[in-house]
């Protein structure tokens, strides 16, 4: 069998699965439902699911959260409801699981392109004033996507995921990944133009126009920066 055919194949055989472990699924559901995401769930290349923390909760009302101990304003995820969760989604902890938090290690382009990779990804978002610290034990990470304080993980979650799902194997068709490789290389991608040519005294840059490859290649390597890995 040539690598090719092998490549096609596990291509085909891993599908990944992202579990996200949230109070409010349907603002995951919902931003998930256009686009790249979309298309790639309807491609089969991966299977999204938002869980709602709720049906793990300790009692008839789905509780999830609890005061501090010591005191403090608002209220902490609880630990026992959180590891029941990903018990359920990840009996063996074969998955990687994020945690949410703006303490976490920063999220970046390099890390996306790890998790492309992996088979099962599991997200815990944290609502409230933050998690039981005893939730890091059955967590692998704690990951955050910028030095801001969001009022909750769901946004976060939602970055990581469009980052990771647009960097699986066929996703993108090939026209839209050569344009993209750019950004896989640690680079930002270059200016672009399209028409009109001239818009309030601002012109495309003649190279583009040239028909030049070879010089149309170099330009846009010039106009390439270092992507801020924060
Ligand atoms: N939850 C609240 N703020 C966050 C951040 N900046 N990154 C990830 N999760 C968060």
């Amino acid at each position: 069998m040539s690598s090719y055919q092998e490549e096609v194949i596990s291509v085909k055989l891993v599908k990944m699965r992202i579990d996200i472990l949230t109070l409010f699924p349907e603002m995951i559901e919902n931003a998930l439902s256009f686009s790249i995401p979309s298309r790639a769930q309807k491609a089969d290349k991966v299977e999204i699911k938002a869980h709602n923390l709720r049906q793990w909760g300790i009692d008839s009302h789905g509780n999830v959260d609890d005061s501090p101990y010591g005191g403090g304003p608002g209220m902490i995820l609880r630990v026992d409801v959180a590891n029941k969760a990903l018990e359920a989604v990840d009996p063996d902890h074969k998955a990687f699981r994020i945690m949410l938090s703006p303490d976490g290690d920063q999220f970046n382009q390099s890390q996306a392109k790890e998790l492309s990779e992996k088979e099962h990804i599991v997200i815990l978002c944290g609502r409230y004033e933050g998690f039981d610290a005893r939730i890091d034990k059955y967590i692998d990470q704690k990951v955050s996507i910028g030095n801001y304080v969001l009022s909750g993980g769901e946004l976060a979650a939602l970055v990581i995921t469009d980052a990771v799902v647009r960097l699986i194997p066929g996703v993108l068709g090939n026209e839209e990944s050569l344009t993209h490789e750019t950004f896989e290389n640690d680079v930002t991608d270059f200016p672009q133009y399209t028409r009109p040519d001239t818009f309030d005294d601002q012109t495309v840059p003649e190279v583009l126009k040239s028909g030049h490859h070879a010089e149309i290649q170099k330009w846009r390597q010039s106009q390439q920066k270092p992507l801020n890995q924060g």
